[in-house]
């Protein structure tokens, strides 16, 4: 059996919405989701918005009590709800990371950019004194191309692009092993965005990061991700090798993704057909039964309303949630 740095098994995140007693209502935000990253790996995470990837990543934080489900990292137990195991979280603090997507609501308004980033080596106690302390806030900065000037500047003085800086800085300062990169680029401006994935990929050799990068469109994680995976409505429909899953992707809601990334050849945009899905996502408060993209999906039967499409690996490390991969494919 192979190990792997982050193993994530039927994990389940049920947010109350509502109701007493029989009525009581709840928002299946992750529904069910298995998934591992190995060290110095990159898992890019797409789908549209809404349908649970950030949820997905910060229960796995523990930022939200699980529902659900199991996650192990580095092969110990962070929470196992059935057996209800849950770990002292604080060394994981130190080992996981999260970067938002928001650079304007991460950073504390009222704190200085150093002591953001001081903060986290405060909580761990990582620096012996002042001064070790200061190096390693400016050796941070300097990391993620800012340097000593920042380090007394407020939040606001900043570009988005240079806030986000700071939110990375402030997640590399305590020398975690994995990030949740939470959509960091989608806030900034497209002509910034590609330094700052550059920037990742960068940080993720020098320092052999794990990475559980979110986005909500394919285009944007292709590059930087060695496997991809895609969520529609709080469950993960396909998951391949970003290759594999872009050149042969077999499930249709992938397949509609795909064919809405913009060519740039015009012989091959005319060949390539645009799928167009019908209809809204669903509300996760009262999901379809069975497969859930059923709603919107050209080849739903009988069978994918009464019965959920088991997540299988359809072939050597691809996986897919379809009753009817040979009929679509
Ligand atoms: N704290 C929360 N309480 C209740 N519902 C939530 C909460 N966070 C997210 N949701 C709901 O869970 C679903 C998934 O949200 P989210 O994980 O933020 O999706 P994504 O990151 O893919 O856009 C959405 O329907 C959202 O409204
Ligand atoms: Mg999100």
């Amino acid at each position: 059996m192979s190990k792997h740095l982050i193993e994530v098994e039927h994990l389940r995140q049920y947010f109350p919405a509502g109701g007493f007693g029989k009525n009581k209502r709840f928002v299946r935000a992750v529904d069910d989701v298995s998934f591992y990253v190995d060290k110095g790996e990159t898992l890019g995470l797409v789908g549209e918005s809404g349908c649970g990837k950030t949820t997905t990543g910060r229960t796995m934080l523990r930022l939200y009590e699980p529902t659900g489900g199991r996650f192990t990292f580095d092969e110990n137990v962070i929470f196992d709800v059935e057996k209800k195991q849950y770990a002292d979280m604080l060394p994981y603090r130190k080992r996981m990371q999260i970067v938002f997507q928001d650079p304007y609501a991460s950073l504390d308004p009222r704190m200085t950019v150093g002591d953001i980033v001081g903060e986290a080596i405060d909580v761990h106690k990582l620096a012996a004194n002042k001064q070790e302390r200061y190096d390693q806030i400016i050796h941070m900065l300097e990391r993620v191309g800012l340097n000593s000037e920042h380090a007394n500047r407020y939040p606001h003085e900043f570009s988005g692009g240079q806030r986000q800086r700071v939110g990375i800085a402030r997640a590399l300062a305590v020398h975690p092993e994995f990030i949740v990169c939470d959509e960091p680029i989608s806030a900034l401006d497209v002509s910034i965005q590609a330094q700052v994935i550059n920037m990742f990929e960068d940080l993720q050799e020098q320092m052999g990061l794990t990475y559980l990068f979110i986005a909500h469109d394919l285009s944007a994680v292709k590059h930087i991700s060695n496997r991809i995976g895609v969520m529609y409505l709080g469950r993960m429909v396909e998951l391949a090798d970003s290759y594999e899953l872009v050149e042969r992707p077999l499930h249709p809601y992938t397949k509609s993704l795909i064919s809405a990334i913009p060519v740039a050849d015009p012989k091959q945009a005319r060949e390539s057909q645009r799928i167009v899905l019908e209809g809204d996502v669903p509300s996760p408060l009262n999901p379809p039964s069975g497969c859930t993209f059923r709603t919107r999906c050209p080849y739903a039967d009988e069978r994918c309303a009464a019965e959920v499409p088991k997540w299988r690996e359809v072939e050597n490390g691809h996986y897919c949630a379809c009753h009817h991969i040979d009929k679509c494919n």
